[in-house]
């Protein structure tokens, strides 16, 4: 991190005023929304290139007449998009429509062309959505799934248990880049790594991680990296980036008469259009908010710096300030540990649904339960009510957060059994 970078991005004054949702008020407070680990909010000029696209270049792709072209450039100019933001290729970027169907498409068009009794390793810390999609494939297929596990005192991956889960028949280790539920940074070149020492492929969920941190698929060292654009103020899209060698190989289910080419041998059927322009468009509305640099990539580099910074500041009120309220438990890494600013907490004999249906009621939008990381809440020993989760976006304030913290506080200090 270059501190004078972090003066260089739009102010978050401005960056707000990109929000038409930030106007909403409930019970007459202003909306506050700290779901955007469930989903962001999306800002103007990416619903604008949703509209434009829809009413001024809708078609199906491939055709000899204008709206068709056009549509053609728009999917080959977020390719470009997605390629710089991902640090990839653009041949090399798969759309769907989202994290989880990608996942199962890839998952099954690689198990085809495995052995039975070939390995795979997912862990507890991750989202199902990068572990069903391998379990449900090794089912098919006749493959060992070996799990390793999260250590729910630092909200780590047990980086030895995961070690000693490769084995010679391990084909791919599924990783995530960072936890939906609690925040982790995973330390993913060590997944590499261990994946490499076999021959085995990496494929890592960069669902939680895209929004925080400017995925680079090159330095990962990975063979799959995946995300959604929903999480990063676009519209519900997913993007895949698989290594070129491996998408033009492997056996993904096809329509005799659709292209064979990669990408689009991986896309089945109809894209989503709109969806995909929106995405490249929260991508582009990202890199405006960098002030200097030409490239696209060098200006997310720039506004991700400057978020980063926001970020770790908004982290460590909203950490300390909860940890100074009595009856609250924070689970996952401490601030000065890598990770999102992300926190999942509870409030002593109060279940995460009333802590958040409460603070609703003065417009905080926190989300409650799991998330889909289901072992996670396992772990931490939460099941069945989990975790209320409180995410920073790059339209947080201070005051929002400040806000967040009274309500808790209130909450534990009045008596939660009495609110619900
Ligand atoms: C870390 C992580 N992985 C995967 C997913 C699933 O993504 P999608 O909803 O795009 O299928 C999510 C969604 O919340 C997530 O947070």
């Amino acid at each position: 991190m270059k501190p004078h970078q972090a003066t260089r991005i739009a102010s978050l004054d401005r960056t707000r005023q990109a929000f038409p949702a930030l106007t909403r008020e409930d019970n007459g407070h202003p909306v506050a929304y700290f779901d955007g680990p469930g989903g962001t909010q999306v800002p103007r000029p990416v619903a604008d290139a949703i509209v434009d696209y829809l009413y001024h270049h809708n078609a199906n792709t491939h055709w000899a007449y204008p709206t068709s072209a056009e549509t053609d450039a728009a999917l080959e100019h977020a390719r470009e998009v997605f390629a710089d933001f991902l640090g990839g290729r653009a041949d090399e970027i798969v759309f769907g429509a989202n994290m989880t169907v990608l996942t199962m498409h890839v998952a099954r068009a690689l198990a085809r062309g495995w052995a039975r009794g070939d390995e795979i390793v997912v862990t507890e810390l991750d989202h199902h959505g990068n572990v069903a999609p391998w379990v449900e494939a090794a089912r098919d297929f006749g493959l060992v799934v070996r799990t390793a596990r999260m250590i729910p005192e630092t909200g780590q991956v047990d980086w030895d248990h995961f070690g000693d889960q490769i084995t010679s028949r391990t084909r791919l280790v599924a990783v995530g880049a960072a936890s939906n539920a609690i925040g982790t940074v995973n330390d993913l070149s060590r997944a590499v790594a261990r994946a490499r020492t076999v021959g085995a492929l990496a494929f890592v969920d960069g669902v939680h991680f895209a929004p925080h941190a400017l995925p680079d698929v090159g330095a990962l060292g990975c063979d799959g990296f995946v995300c959604s654009a929903y999480k990063f103020y676009g519209p519900h899209v997913g993007v895949l980036w698989l290594r070129r060698d491996l998408l033009a190989a492997a056996d993904f289910p096809r329509l005799i008469p659709a292209s064979h080419d990669p990408p689009e041998r991986a896309e089945t059927g109809t894209l989503n259009h709109e969806g995909i322009v929106g995405g490249a468009a929260a991508v582009e509305w990202l890199a405006s908010l960098a002030e200097g640099p030409t490239s696209l990539r060098e200006r997310l580099a720039v506004t991700y710096d400057g978020l980063h910074a926001r970020g770790e500041r908004l982290l460590h009120r909203l950490w300390t300030g909860l940890a100074e309220i009595p009856g609250v438990r924070l689970y996952g890494p401490t601030p000065d540990r890598p990770r999102t600013p992300t926190v999942g907490f509870t409030v002593a004999d109060t279940s995460s649904e009333t802590v958040a249906r409460h603070l609703a009621e003065t417009g905080v939008y926190c989300s409650h339960g799991d998330f889909y990381a289901h072992t996670v809440i396992e772990r931490l020993g939460l099941h069945p009510h989990g975790l209320v989760r409180a995410g920073c976006a790059c339209y947080t304030s201070e005051e929002e957060v400040d806000r967040l913290l009274s309500g808790v506080a209130a909450l534990a200090t009045h008596g939660a059994g009495s609110i619900g």
